[in-house]
């Protein structure tokens, strides 16, 4: 299978074949969307969480980002590499947002950064595609801004605010973002940001009607043990078979039932042996 490009994921959107993106934070994870043709990789801050234990995306450092992000490109090599700006490594000016992408690029091994914001970070999207680092927008709910946001809720159900966050996938659309993540807003209203758009939306808790999906990989094969949202599906119960192993293993060992004899350890000639006492 050929690189997915840029110019792939407009294919794809012109032929209106759903797009795939997938998260992935270490090597197996990568090498699983690798093998299932995934799209796009997202290396999401969703690993302050999910890989790190953290209890927000706003932990996580860029030197978490980038040690993450070189194992997920040492595993991935078809699909298109996205890597989340963390929370504080672009809000101090256009200047932190180039330098923090520069290193995702340089050292992280991306080929493509994704912010969240509306209007405030429109002149550092102009700045990084400028430079020739895409840039994928997120807007509708911003997990970074959970705080100021009062949790983790759907985005956009008054016709004020729904008119806020289609003015804000315009403007990162003219500011040169390749691509815009719709998080968690009614199905109508992505359907419609959809429509109006000429870049692909990727939507999460954002209805059928974007021209992409994405999920957490995690929540996606069930590995994740903590709290589910409504939007998840699990499409396998992995957590569960891990746990039947971790226990499972434990208890061999303490029955004595693990190891066995033979075919599972080496063995010595007796002869050998005798001479060895
Ligand atoms: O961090 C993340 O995983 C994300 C997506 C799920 C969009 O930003
Ligand atoms: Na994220």
């Amino acid at each position: 299978r050929k690189k997915v490009t840029i110019q792939r994921l407009h294919q794809l959107r012109a032929s209106r074949t759903p797009i795939t993106m997938l998260t992935a934070y270490d090597y197996p994870s990568a090498r699983r969307a690798e093998g299932a043709d995934i799209d796009i990789c997202l290396v999401g801050d969703s690993l302050a969480q999910v890989a790190l234990g953290y209890s927000s995306t706003t932990q996580l450092t860029l030197d978490e980002m980038l040690y993450h992000c070189r194992a997920v490109s040492r595993g991935a090599k078809t699909p298109l590499l996205v890597a989340d700006m963390p929370f504080g490594t672009y809000q101090l000016g256009v200047r932190d947002a180039l330098e923090t992408a520069v290193r995702l690029v340089r050292e992280g091994q991306m080929e493509a950064v994704k912010l969240e914001g509306n209007e405030e970070i429109i002149p550092h999207v102009q700045a990084l595609t400028g430079f020739g680092i895409p840039v994928m927008g997120h807007i509708g709910l911003l997990p970074q801004r959970h705080a100021s946001l009062s949790g983790y809720k759907v985005q956009g159900r008054s016709a004020q605010h729904a008119l806020q966050i289609l003015r804000s996938a315009q403007a990162l659309q003219d500011a040169g973002a390749f691509s815009i993540v719709l998080e968690a807003i009614p199905a109508q209203l992505a359907a419609h940001i959809t429509g109006q758009l000429q870049i692909p939306t990727i939507g999460i808790g954002a209805g059928k009607g974007c021209a992409g999906q994405v999920l957490v990989q995690d929540d996606a094969i069930g590995l994740w043990a903590g709290h589910k949202a409504k939007f998840v599906r699990r499409f396998a119960e992995v957590g569960k078979e891990a746990a039947i192993g971790v226990t499972g293993y434990a208890r061999a060992v303490r029955e004595g039932t693990f190891p066995r004899d033979g075919d599972e350890g080496y063995s010595m000639e007796e002869e050998e042996f005798e001479r060895f006492l």
